[in-house]
């Protein structure tokens, strides 16, 4: 029986096998236990020579069965550490890193232009009220901006002024003025939102908007500012940039700024050939604008400019094309050397 039994264990392959070997030698049915059951019917002579015996082959099974079992176990983890080391001389997976929208990156170099001049980082909503985005800035009451065809008009009760989103960031400069003592020299970066769709307009877009308010502004002071901040952005003073006369309520006088472009295939390059983009619009705060702050225009003078940050973008990385800037596609973002 011993030798039969142990020459099983030897041969078990695997845990399971080995177990089973175990139920039925030692388990309560097993061979050895139902010949330990049968002691009690034996002669005390005959149970002093077979007790040891069977105790005694009982604790050889056993030790056997351990045996085995850690045998199976260490062959087991070899195996498992032969076939899953680890492979060095795999290349690794390529990680995927993100990178900033163009837009975002844009408006963290122009915060970082006018930091460098001075100018700190101002906020205002995007639900705007009407005194605030146009009736302080000067907006005459039947101005064609206050009409829905250009602005998106919030629901309003019976007998309540329609809120609006904000058509440009120039409320900050209301908001600045009436809430802080000059001087001030603020940027202020935002959505904003026109009816609006084509190549180089969509509904929403983002401007940077700056104020400097003092005592002795003047034109000259706010030429210098932006040819300064062209040649930082575009990181090099050959980028031509021109002034043109243009009209908003809020400053006098008023100019646009365009710098020079031109297609080259389906890509935009700045710098060359014989078209003007407009980037921003800029002028001499206008007084009524400084008095409806509760400011005097004859202590306080400044100017003020709004650009297109999706523009500058559009110059700055050769995008043709404005739209795709809302557009989650990756492949446009590969294109241009972002990754999404
Ligand atoms: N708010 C004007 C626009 O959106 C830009 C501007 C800002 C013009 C400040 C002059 C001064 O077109």
């Amino acid at each position: 029986l011993e030798a039969r039994i142990a020459k099983d264990i030897e041969a078990a392959s695997d845990l399971k096998t080995l177990d089973d070997i175990r139920v039925s030698a030692l388990g309560k049915k097993g061979e050895v236990s139902l010949k330990m059951r049968e002691l009690g019917k034996m002669s005390p002579e005959e149970r002093q020579v077979m007790g040891p015996a069977l105790n005694g082959l009982k604790d050889r099974l056993n030790t056997a069965i351990e045996a085995r079992k850690t045998a199976l176990e260490d062959a087991a983890l070899d195996a498992a550490l032969a076939t899953e080391r680890v492979d060095i001389s795999m290349p690794a997976a390529r990680e995927a890193k993100g990178s900033l929208h163009p837009v975002a990156q844009v408006m963290e170099e122009l915060a970082v232009i006018f930091a460098d001049m001075g100018f700190a980082v101002a906020e205002g909503p995007d639900v705007e009220d009407d005194f605030h985005n146009f009736t302080a800035l000067n907006f005459p009451p039947d101005h064609p901006a206050r009409d829905t065809h250009d602005t998106f008009f919030m629901k309003a009760g019976e007998g309540e002024t329609p809120k609006v989103l904000r058509t440009h960031t120039s409320p900050v400069q209301i908001r600045t003025m009436m809430s802080e003592k000059p001087p001030l020299r603020i940027i202020a970066p935002g959505r904003v939102y026109r009816c609006d769709w084509d190549q180089t307009h969509t509904p929403m877009f983002h401007q940077v908007e700056g104020l400097v308010i003092d005592k002795e502004t003047h034109m000259g002071h706010l030429k210098g500012c932006l040819i300064d901040f062209i040649a930082a952005f575009f990181e090099t003073d050959a980028v031509e940039a021109r002034f043109r006369p243009h009209h908003f309520p809020f400053t006098e006088p008023s100019a646009e700024m365009d710098v020079r472009y031109e297609r080259v295939g389906d890509a935009v390059k700045v710098g060359s050939g014989d078209k003007w983009m407009e980037i921003l619009g800029c002028g001499m705060v206008h007084p009524n604008v400084i008095r409806s702050c509760g400011l005097d225009p004859d202590e306080y003078q400044g100017f003020a400019f709004g650009m297109g940050v999706d523009r500058l973008a559009m110059l700055k990385y050769g995008m043709p094309d404005l739209r795709p800037f809302f557009e989650p596609d990756s492949r446009w973002l590969a294109h241009y050397g972002f990754s999404p």
